[in-house]
């Protein structure tokens, strides 16, 4: 795992739960956050943002990630990731994010997040096995 302090991930959980009071989530009123760690020092925050027609809404990490290179350009590297929601449930990041977030974070990176047992840390590439290995040229 890349070494990110335990304070550092609290901080960035802190964040994420702060990111998740934005959320606009009318249908499910379930409220995530999420924020990244770049390796360049910077945090970016997003939230779920929903739509009427379901399969439109985008889940806070995914909006994080697409702040996150509208703010700094292509070139971002993820070193962390924390995820809070305001429900008091598990939200481990969907497979969909695992997918998107695979272009931009280092295999190492911490990823905190809620589980059903509490509050887990493990490493991108456990979380998405492979998920480097698929390139197009
Ligand atoms: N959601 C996230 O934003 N991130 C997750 O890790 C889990 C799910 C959102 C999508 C949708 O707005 C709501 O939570 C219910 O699935």
């Amino acid at each position: 795992m890349t070494n990110l302090a335990q304070t550092e991930l609290e901080k960035l959980f802190e964040l994420a739960r702060q990111a998740a009071q934005h959320s606009y989530s009318p249908y499910s009123g379930f409220r995530v956050g999420a924020a990244l760690q770049l390796t360049s020092g910077e945090i970016v925050t997003g939230t779920n943002v929903e739509n009427v027609s379901f399969g439109l809404t985008i889940c806070a990490e995914r909006a994080a990630l697409v702040r996150a290179v509208s703010q700094f350009g292509p070139e971002i590297r993820i070193s962390g990731v924390a995820i809070a929601n305001r429900n008091g449930l598990a939200s481990p990041p969907c497979g969909a994010c695992r997918q998107v977030l695979a272009e931009f974070i280092l295999p190492d990176a911490p990823i905190f997040f809620p589980a059903a047992d509490g509050v887990r840390t493990m490493t991108f590439s456990d979380l998405l096995p492979l998920g480097s290995e698929m390139k197009l040229k």
